[in-house]
Protein backbone atom coordinates (compact mmCIF):
# COMPACT_ATOMS: atom_id res chain seq x y z
CA UNK A 1 0.00 0.00 0.00
CA UNK A 2 1.43 3.75 -1.13
CA UNK A 3 1.49 6.40 1.08
CA UNK A 4 -2.39 8.42 1.43
CA UNK A 5 -2.16 11.68 0.65
CA UNK A 6 -3.45 14.43 2.31
CA UNK A 7 -6.16 16.33 1.87
CA UNK A 8 -6.20 19.98 1.90
CA UNK A 9 -8.62 22.56 2.87
CA UNK A 10 -10.54 21.52 6.38
CA UNK A 11 -10.88 24.65 8.44
CA UNK A 12 -10.31 23.50 12.45
CA UNK A 13 -11.16 24.87 15.97
CA UNK A 14 -7.93 25.04 17.63
CA UNK A 15 -6.98 26.91 20.78
CA UNK A 16 -4.30 28.34 18.56
CA UNK A 17 -5.43 31.00 16.23
CA UNK A 18 -5.04 29.63 12.99
CA UNK A 19 -6.19 31.90 9.76
CA UNK A 20 -5.26 29.01 7.50
CA UNK A 21 -6.28 25.88 6.76
CA UNK A 22 -4.51 22.99 7.59
CA UNK A 23 -3.95 19.56 6.02
CA UNK A 24 -5.90 16.81 7.41
CA UNK A 25 -5.77 13.27 6.19
CA UNK A 26 -9.08 11.71 4.94
CA UNK A 27 -10.57 9.56 6.85
CA UNK A 28 -13.92 7.61 6.72
CA UNK A 29 -16.39 7.67 9.35
CA UNK A 30 -16.13 3.51 9.43
CA UNK A 31 -11.90 4.02 9.94
CA UNK A 32 -12.55 6.48 12.67
CA UNK A 33 -15.21 3.89 14.66
CA UNK A 34 -12.84 0.75 14.26
CA UNK A 35 -9.89 3.05 15.14
CA UNK A 36 -11.57 4.06 18.40
CA UNK A 37 -13.43 0.64 19.13
CA UNK A 38 -9.51 -0.97 18.50
CA UNK A 39 -8.06 1.17 20.63
CA UNK A 40 -10.58 1.18 23.71
CA UNK A 41 -10.32 -2.79 23.21
CA UNK A 42 -6.65 -2.79 23.60
CA UNK A 43 -7.20 -0.18 26.56
CA UNK A 44 -9.21 -3.08 28.42
CA UNK A 45 -6.52 -5.79 28.15
CA UNK A 46 -3.03 -3.69 28.54
CA UNK A 47 -4.41 -0.83 30.64
CA UNK A 48 -1.61 0.52 33.33
CA UNK A 49 -2.84 0.42 36.97
CA UNK A 50 -1.95 4.48 37.94
CA UNK A 51 -2.38 5.40 41.61
CA UNK A 52 -4.91 8.72 40.77
CA UNK A 53 -6.60 6.23 37.74
CA UNK A 54 -10.00 4.69 39.01
CA UNK A 55 -10.47 0.76 38.19
CA UNK A 56 -12.57 -0.43 35.48
CA UNK A 57 -16.27 0.03 37.05
CA UNK A 58 -15.47 2.51 39.37
CA UNK A 59 -16.14 6.14 39.20
CA UNK A 60 -12.86 8.66 39.28
CA UNK A 61 -12.22 11.00 42.21
CA UNK A 62 -12.13 14.25 40.30
CA UNK A 63 -9.96 15.67 43.05
CA UNK A 64 -7.42 12.59 41.77
CA UNK A 65 -7.81 13.68 38.29
CA UNK A 66 -7.10 16.97 38.53
CA UNK A 67 -4.19 17.07 41.25
CA UNK A 68 -2.77 14.34 38.99
CA UNK A 69 -2.58 16.36 35.61
CA UNK A 70 -1.46 19.39 37.19
CA UNK A 71 1.47 16.94 38.66
CA UNK A 72 1.49 15.30 34.86
CA UNK A 73 1.74 18.74 32.90
CA UNK A 74 5.55 18.55 31.93
CA UNK A 75 6.23 16.12 34.40
CA UNK A 76 6.89 11.45 33.60
CA UNK A 77 4.45 9.51 35.30
CA UNK A 78 6.92 8.00 37.10
CA UNK A 79 8.70 10.99 38.97
CA UNK A 80 4.75 12.27 39.53
CA UNK A 81 3.87 8.90 41.45
CA UNK A 82 5.32 9.22 44.71
CA UNK A 83 4.04 13.05 44.98
CA UNK A 84 1.13 12.26 44.20
CA UNK A 85 0.68 9.58 46.63
CA UNK A 86 1.85 11.99 49.10
CA UNK A 87 -0.73 14.74 48.58
CA UNK A 88 -4.12 12.52 48.71
CA UNK A 89 -2.40 11.09 52.52
CA UNK A 90 -1.42 14.71 53.16
CA UNK A 91 -4.77 16.53 52.00
CA UNK A 92 -7.42 13.62 51.15
CA UNK A 93 -9.89 16.27 49.66
CA UNK A 94 -9.74 19.17 47.75
CA UNK A 95 -11.20 20.97 50.89
CA UNK A 96 -7.92 19.97 52.93
CA UNK A 97 -5.84 20.98 50.33
CA UNK A 98 -7.59 24.71 49.97
CA UNK A 99 -7.88 24.73 53.72
CA UNK A 100 -3.72 24.13 54.28
CA UNK A 101 -1.07 26.77 54.46
CA UNK A 102 0.10 27.83 51.11
CA UNK A 103 4.39 27.39 52.14
CA UNK A 104 3.08 23.73 53.20
CA UNK A 105 1.82 22.95 49.61
CA UNK A 106 5.18 24.20 48.30
CA UNK A 107 7.22 22.20 50.84
CA UNK A 108 5.96 19.41 49.38
CA UNK A 109 5.62 19.60 45.68
CA UNK A 110 9.75 20.48 46.37
CA UNK A 111 11.41 18.77 43.41
CA UNK A 112 8.54 18.33 41.37
CA UNK A 113 9.74 21.63 39.26
CA UNK A 114 7.54 24.01 37.55
CA UNK A 115 6.64 25.53 40.96
CA UNK A 116 3.74 28.25 39.71
CA UNK A 117 2.46 24.83 39.29
CA UNK A 118 1.86 24.91 43.47
CA UNK A 119 0.70 28.08 43.76
CA UNK A 120 -1.84 27.57 40.99
CA UNK A 121 -2.96 24.52 42.67
CA UNK A 122 -3.27 25.95 46.29
CA UNK A 123 -5.07 28.92 44.36
CA UNK A 124 -7.77 26.90 42.46
CA UNK A 125 -8.45 24.51 45.61
CA UNK A 126 -9.52 27.51 47.46
CA UNK A 127 -11.73 28.84 44.27
CA UNK A 128 -13.20 25.10 44.46
CA UNK A 129 -14.26 24.96 47.64
CA UNK A 130 -15.64 29.51 47.68
CA UNK A 131 -17.21 29.57 44.50
CA UNK A 132 -18.54 25.36 43.32
CA UNK A 133 -19.29 23.83 47.20
CA UNK A 134 -16.10 21.52 46.84
CA UNK A 135 -17.23 19.94 43.66
CA UNK A 136 -15.18 20.52 40.43
CA UNK A 137 -17.25 21.78 37.15
CA UNK A 138 -18.04 19.48 34.49
CA UNK A 139 -17.88 22.08 31.91
CA UNK A 140 -14.75 21.82 29.99
CA UNK A 141 -14.89 26.00 28.90
CA UNK A 142 -15.90 26.42 33.07
CA UNK A 143 -12.55 24.37 33.86
CA UNK A 144 -10.31 26.45 31.79
CA UNK A 145 -11.10 29.59 34.17
CA UNK A 146 -9.96 28.14 36.61
CA UNK A 147 -5.96 29.12 38.37
CA UNK A 148 -3.84 26.68 36.51
CA UNK A 149 -6.22 24.67 34.02
CA UNK A 150 -5.42 25.57 30.25
CA UNK A 151 -6.34 23.63 26.67
CA UNK A 152 -4.84 20.41 27.83
CA UNK A 153 -5.75 19.81 31.00
CA UNK A 154 -9.54 21.20 31.22
CA UNK A 155 -9.72 18.60 28.24
CA UNK A 156 -8.21 16.24 30.54
CA UNK A 157 -10.36 16.22 33.54
CA UNK A 158 -13.46 16.69 31.24
CA UNK A 159 -12.78 13.47 29.53
CA UNK A 160 -11.37 11.38 32.57
CA UNK A 161 -13.13 12.41 35.30
CA UNK A 162 -16.78 13.15 33.49
CA UNK A 163 -16.39 10.90 30.87
CA UNK A 164 -17.53 13.75 28.81
CA UNK A 165 -16.28 14.35 24.45
CA UNK A 166 -12.96 16.77 24.68
CA UNK A 167 -9.83 16.00 22.42
CA UNK A 168 -7.07 15.58 24.62
CA UNK A 169 -3.58 16.13 23.04
CA UNK A 170 -0.48 15.24 25.66
CA UNK A 171 3.01 14.27 24.07
CA UNK A 172 2.45 10.99 23.82
CA UNK A 173 -1.30 11.93 21.72
CA UNK A 174 0.95 13.85 19.63
CA UNK A 175 3.08 11.34 18.39
CA UNK A 176 0.49 8.53 18.22
CA UNK A 177 -0.99 11.00 16.04
CA UNK A 178 1.58 12.18 13.50
CA UNK A 179 2.79 8.75 12.89
CA UNK A 180 -0.73 7.21 12.62
CA UNK A 181 -1.96 10.12 10.38
CA UNK A 182 1.72 10.85 9.00
CA UNK A 183 1.83 14.09 9.90
CA UNK A 184 5.33 15.52 8.30
CA UNK A 185 5.57 18.74 9.47
CA UNK A 186 7.65 19.43 11.52
CA UNK A 187 6.48 20.54 15.64
CA UNK A 188 5.92 22.40 16.58
CA UNK A 189 4.14 24.25 13.08
CA UNK A 190 2.88 20.22 12.67
CA UNK A 191 0.81 20.50 15.73
CA UNK A 192 -2.22 22.03 14.36
CA UNK A 193 -2.68 19.59 12.02
CA UNK A 194 -2.00 17.00 15.20
CA UNK A 195 -5.05 18.65 16.53
CA UNK A 196 -7.49 18.53 13.56
CA UNK A 197 -6.62 14.91 13.23
CA UNK A 198 -7.01 14.16 17.32
CA UNK A 199 -10.21 16.76 16.69
CA UNK A 200 -11.72 14.18 14.37
CA UNK A 201 -11.33 11.53 16.58
CA UNK A 202 -12.58 12.66 19.62
CA UNK A 203 -15.04 15.68 19.34
CA UNK A 204 -18.63 14.44 20.24
CA UNK A 205 -17.83 11.46 20.53
CA UNK A 206 -20.07 9.58 23.58
CA UNK A 207 -17.83 6.02 23.78
CA UNK A 208 -15.90 6.10 26.56
CA UNK A 209 -14.13 9.40 26.33
CA UNK A 210 -12.40 9.30 29.39
CA UNK A 211 -10.56 5.67 28.45
CA UNK A 212 -10.19 6.46 24.82
CA UNK A 213 -7.74 9.46 26.11
CA UNK A 214 -6.11 7.56 28.75
CA UNK A 215 -5.56 5.09 25.91
CA UNK A 216 -4.05 7.00 23.50
CA UNK A 217 -1.40 8.00 26.25
CA UNK A 218 -0.69 4.76 27.31
CA UNK A 219 -0.18 3.60 23.84
CA UNK A 220 2.03 6.48 23.58
CA UNK A 221 3.55 5.50 26.85
CA UNK A 222 4.43 1.77 26.36
CA UNK A 223 3.85 1.08 21.87
CA UNK A 224 4.56 3.78 20.20
CA UNK A 225 7.31 4.98 22.08
CA UNK A 226 9.73 7.51 20.51
CA UNK A 227 12.93 5.84 19.43
CA UNK A 228 11.57 2.37 18.30
CA UNK A 229 7.49 1.96 17.77
CA UNK A 230 6.59 -1.64 18.79
CA UNK A 231 4.33 -1.65 15.74
CA UNK A 232 3.94 -5.39 16.48
CA UNK A 233 2.05 -4.72 19.64
CA UNK A 234 -0.18 -1.78 18.13
CA UNK A 235 -3.93 -2.33 17.94
CA UNK A 236 -3.78 0.15 14.59
CA UNK A 237 -0.80 -0.55 12.85
CA UNK A 238 -2.71 -2.15 9.90
CA UNK A 239 -3.97 1.21 9.04
CA UNK A 240 -1.10 3.60 10.25
CA UNK A 241 -0.26 5.64 7.80
CA UNK A 242 3.36 6.28 9.14
CA UNK A 243 3.98 2.53 9.33
CA UNK A 244 2.46 2.06 6.08
CA UNK A 245 4.55 5.07 4.61
CA UNK A 246 7.43 3.79 6.23
CA UNK A 247 8.18 6.77 8.45
CA UNK A 248 6.64 6.10 11.70
CA UNK A 249 9.82 6.24 13.60
CA UNK A 250 10.66 9.55 12.52
CA UNK A 251 7.78 11.42 13.40
CA UNK A 252 6.87 13.57 14.83
CA UNK A 253 9.60 15.68 12.64
CA UNK A 254 11.31 17.96 15.17
CA UNK A 255 12.57 21.88 13.67
CA UNK A 256 16.51 21.97 14.76
CA UNK A 257 16.67 22.66 18.31
CA UNK A 258 18.35 25.82 19.28
CA UNK A 259 21.18 25.78 22.00
CA UNK A 260 20.50 26.94 25.46
CA UNK A 261 22.01 30.12 26.85
CA UNK A 262 24.49 29.76 29.57
CA UNK A 263 23.78 31.88 33.08
CA UNK A 264 26.07 31.80 35.68
CA UNK A 265 25.39 33.01 39.15
CA UNK A 266 26.59 32.41 42.91
CA UNK A 267 25.04 30.69 45.62
CA UNK A 268 25.73 31.64 49.54
CA UNK A 269 25.53 29.18 52.22
CA UNK A 270 25.37 31.82 55.07
CA UNK A 271 26.00 30.56 58.90
CA UNK A 272 25.19 31.87 61.96
CA UNK A 273 28.20 30.45 64.18
CA UNK A 274 25.63 28.17 65.81
CA UNK A 275 25.38 25.59 63.30
CA UNK A 276 22.74 27.23 61.24
CA UNK A 277 22.29 28.41 57.58
CA UNK A 278 20.18 30.77 56.20
CA UNK A 279 17.30 30.14 53.80
CA UNK A 280 15.35 32.89 52.01
CA UNK A 281 11.65 32.92 50.27
CA UNK A 282 11.94 33.56 46.97
CA UNK A 283 9.84 36.27 45.20
CA UNK A 284 6.75 35.23 43.63
CA UNK A 285 7.78 37.15 40.70
CA UNK A 286 10.43 34.94 39.80
CA UNK A 287 11.42 31.32 38.76
CA UNK A 288 10.53 28.98 41.53
CA UNK A 289 8.72 32.00 43.05
CA UNK A 290 7.57 31.18 46.90
CA UNK A 291 9.56 28.08 47.07
CA UNK A 292 12.59 28.45 50.42
CA UNK A 293 16.13 28.67 49.01
CA UNK A 294 19.46 29.39 49.32
CA UNK A 295 20.68 32.93 48.55
CA UNK A 296 21.62 33.28 44.95
CA UNK A 297 23.09 36.36 42.84
CA UNK A 298 21.38 37.20 40.07
CA UNK A 299 22.13 35.15 36.93
CA UNK A 300 23.36 36.62 34.19
CA UNK A 301 24.14 35.67 30.31
CA UNK A 302 27.79 33.30 30.54
CA UNK A 303 30.92 36.26 30.27
CA UNK A 304 28.14 39.27 31.19
CA UNK A 305 28.75 41.18 34.24
CA UNK A 306 26.56 40.97 37.12
CA UNK A 307 24.44 44.09 37.47
CA UNK A 308 24.14 43.66 41.48
CA UNK A 309 24.59 40.88 43.73
CA UNK A 310 21.96 41.60 46.57
CA UNK A 311 23.29 39.74 49.12
CA UNK A 312 21.97 40.26 52.98
CA UNK A 313 23.00 42.74 54.79
CA UNK A 314 25.64 42.59 57.79
CA UNK A 315 27.17 39.46 55.67
CA UNK A 316 30.95 39.07 55.93
CA UNK A 317 34.02 36.73 55.43
CA UNK A 318 32.49 35.74 52.19
CA UNK A 319 34.77 33.22 50.33
CA UNK A 320 34.54 31.12 47.16
CA UNK A 321 33.99 26.94 47.60
CA UNK A 322 35.90 25.08 44.94
CA UNK A 323 33.92 22.50 45.70
CA UNK A 324 30.80 23.45 45.29
CA UNK A 325 29.88 24.05 41.68
CA UNK A 326 26.09 23.17 41.15
CA UNK A 327 25.15 22.86 37.53
CA UNK A 328 21.07 22.71 36.13
CA UNK A 329 19.42 22.61 33.20
CA UNK A 330 15.96 24.67 32.79
CA UNK A 331 13.68 24.55 29.76
CA UNK A 332 15.08 27.67 28.60
CA UNK A 333 18.94 28.01 29.74
CA UNK A 334 21.75 26.20 31.68
CA UNK A 335 22.73 27.30 34.50
CA UNK A 336 26.07 26.98 36.85
CA UNK A 337 26.11 28.46 40.25
CA UNK A 338 29.34 29.18 42.26
CA UNK A 339 29.37 28.66 45.61
CA UNK A 340 30.09 30.96 48.10
CA UNK A 341 29.92 30.83 52.08
CA UNK A 342 29.87 33.57 54.10
CA UNK A 343 29.35 34.64 58.24
CA UNK A 344 26.20 36.32 58.90
CA UNK A 345 27.27 39.33 61.63
CA UNK A 346 23.89 40.18 63.12
CA UNK A 347 21.79 37.11 62.89
CA UNK A 348 18.76 39.43 64.65
CA UNK A 349 18.86 41.83 61.25
CA UNK A 350 18.04 38.53 59.10
CA UNK A 351 14.45 37.58 60.35
CA UNK A 352 10.57 38.26 58.97
CA UNK A 353 8.76 36.37 56.47
CA UNK A 354 11.39 35.79 54.30
CA UNK A 355 14.11 34.71 55.84
CA UNK A 356 14.07 31.19 57.76
CA UNK A 357 17.56 29.76 59.96
CA UNK A 358 17.20 25.77 59.82
CA UNK A 359 20.14 23.81 61.66
CA UNK A 360 22.68 23.40 58.94
CA UNK A 361 22.10 19.02 58.78
CA UNK A 362 18.24 19.80 58.17
CA UNK A 363 18.96 22.04 55.45
CA UNK A 364 18.46 19.00 52.68
CA UNK A 365 14.63 18.32 54.07
CA UNK A 366 13.76 22.30 54.22
CA UNK A 367 11.31 21.29 50.80
CA UNK A 368 13.73 23.12 48.28
CA UNK A 369 13.60 23.00 44.83
CA UNK A 370 16.28 20.46 42.73
CA UNK A 371 18.65 23.36 41.99
CA UNK A 372 19.45 24.53 45.46
CA UNK A 373 19.07 20.70 47.06
CA UNK A 374 21.53 19.98 44.84
CA UNK A 375 24.13 23.07 46.21
CA UNK A 376 23.29 22.09 50.04
CA UNK A 377 24.36 18.92 49.31
CA UNK A 378 27.66 19.98 47.94
CA UNK A 379 27.99 22.76 50.87
CA UNK A 380 27.23 20.45 53.95
CA UNK A 381 28.80 17.05 53.45
CA UNK A 382 27.62 16.23 57.18
N1 LIG B 1 -0.11 11.73 31.25
C1 LIG B 1 -0.90 12.77 31.52
N2 LIG B 1 -2.07 12.38 32.01
C2 LIG B 1 -2.05 11.04 32.05
C3 LIG B 1 -2.97 10.05 32.47
N3 LIG B 1 -4.16 10.40 32.94
N4 LIG B 1 -2.62 8.76 32.34
C4 LIG B 1 -1.41 8.46 31.86
N5 LIG B 1 -0.48 9.32 31.47
C5 LIG B 1 -0.81 10.61 31.57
Amino acid sequence: MGAIKPVRGRRVKSPYTITASVPVHNFSATEINRFRKSILDWYDKNRRVLPWRALPGDAPDPYHVWLSEIMLQQTVVAAVMPYFRKFITQWPTVKKLAAAPVEDVMAAWAGLGYYSRARNLHKCAGVIVKDYKSCFPQDQAELKKLPGIGEYTSAAITAIAFDRPATVIDGNVDRVMARYCAIEEPFPAGKKAVRACAELFSEGRADRPGDFAQALMDIGATVCIPKAPRCGLCPVAKTCRGRIAGIAQELPAKAAPRDKPHKTGRVYWIEDGRGNVLLERRSDDVMMGGMLALPVSDWVLHGKTMAHDPLPQDVSDIREVKSVIVKHSFTHFDLTLYGYMARAENRARLKGPRYKWVPEAQAAQAGLPTLFSKAVKLFYRG
